[in-house]
């Protein structure tokens, strides 16, 4: 009865990892449940932040600052660039849509991996953009071969997340810096740094493009959040880095008082707090390491990961489905990778030591039933 946009009717709603309410909702279940599906951080908030929360929530009747005035202004100082520089917004999947809704007309390419973050191809075809998707090289990364070969006149914007999500895989400096020089200035370079401090503690050769953007490649543009690292992702802050045109351009688009007054202060707050990120990426290295260990131990072969998870092959979709359908059935919650083209796949995320271990238990047992 109503007449959808016809490139709408080709979105695949985002499928989240199955809420813990949900889960308990539809097991009755006695036991803690575990959720390791979302690349959440599972030291929880800084104390520093739920004291910011609590201390204002008493101001939620007004209107947030719709400037984001001292939030700007500490990542300006933070990341050493300009405030204008920086746009805010409900996470960084917020700031994925302000670009293409600020960028692409219908009939536009747009450029990214096949197996990558779900938002990408939810903003070709709610802008109707012409999507040119790349598979991932035979080692899980992303084909920036593929990626440079696809770019034609027509070509808008490339999203690439580094490191990707869900493989894990990152390209180091000398790749990704060279594949920056080579993306022509018609092209916004979307640059998905969602995983950045993971990547930072486990990769060596892992560099930020931040610095290219310093050095003068306009087109660069960077995504941040809050919602890894800092532990913040119920309250839905990120953001941009980027030339103040293309910024100012976005700030045009955008929504009004587009970040909740409360996650503005927590956004503030967490960014003090280098101890809980230290002790976040800390945690996340050894249950990365631990994680590893297990499923080597279990016959698995994980693909080496510079994030705060890890995928791993199955053997086929029909083992991946019945492994993660059983864990479920325990509480333990994992990401099917059927959304993301790699159905044979199971994405877990690192949890604390205790979740980790109780995953990989329960891995252990429903392999034997
Ligand atoms: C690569 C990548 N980018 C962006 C996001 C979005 O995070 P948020 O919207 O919570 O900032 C995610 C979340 O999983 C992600 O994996």
């Amino acid at each position: 009865m109503f007449r959808f946009r016809e490139t709408v009717k080709r979105i695949n709603p985002y499928k989240p990892g199955k809420p813990i309410s949900e889960l308990k909702r539809e097991l009755d279940i006695e036991g803690e449940i575990i959720k390791l599906a979302s690349n959440e951080n599972p030291l929880g908030p800084s104390p520093r932040a739920m004291r910011a929360v609590r201390l204002h929530v008493g101001e939620i009747n007004l209107y947030p600052d719709n400037a984001c005035y001292h939030l700007t202004r500490a990542l300006a100082e933070h990341h050493g660039v300009d405030p204008e520089m920086l746009v805010l917004d409900r996470g960084s999947t917020g700031v994925i849509e302000l670009i293409a809704k600020l960028l692409v007309d219908p009939g536009d390419e747009m450029i990214y991996s096949a197996q990558s973050f779900l938002m990408y191809p939810i903003m070709a075809y709610t802008y109707a953009a012409e999507e040119r998707v790349i598979p991932l090289t035979a080692d899980y990364k992303i084909d920036l071969e593929g990626i440079l070969a696809a770019i034609s006149e027509k070509t808008k914007l490339i999203y690439l997340p580094n490191p990707n999500n869900p493989t894990g895989t990152y390209h180091g400096k000398a790749a990704l810096e060279g594949f920056i020089d080579r993306v022509p200035d018609h092209v916004v370079l979307v640059l998905d740094e969602a995983y950045i401090t993971y990547a930072g503690e486990l990769a060596p050769d892992f560099v930020s493009g931040l610095e290219k953007l310093k050095a003068g490649r306009r087109n660069l543009f960077i995504l941040r959040t809050f919602s890894k690292d800092y532990a913040l992702a119920g309250l839905r802050v990120g953001y941009g880095i980027g030339d103040p045109e293309l910024v100012a351009g976005l700030h045009r688009v955008r929504n009004p008082f587009n970040v909740t007054s409360l996650g503005q202060l927590a956004a503030l707050a967490s960014l003090e707090d280098t101890d809980h990120i230290a002790r976040s990426v800390e945690s996340n290295r050894a249950g990365m390491a631990q994680l590893e260990k297990g499923l080597r131990g279990l016959g698995f072969e994980p693909v080496p990961s510079a994030t705060n998870f890890i995928l791993f092959p199955a053997g086929s979709d029909e083992r991946a489905a019945e492994l993660s359908g059983a864990l479920l059935k325990r509480g333990v919650i994992v990401r099917p990778m059927t959304a993301f083209g790699l159905g044979d796949h199971i994405r877990v995320t690192v949890g604390l030591e205790w979740q980790n271990d109780a995953f990989l238990e329960h891995l252990a047992a429903v392999m034997g039933e």
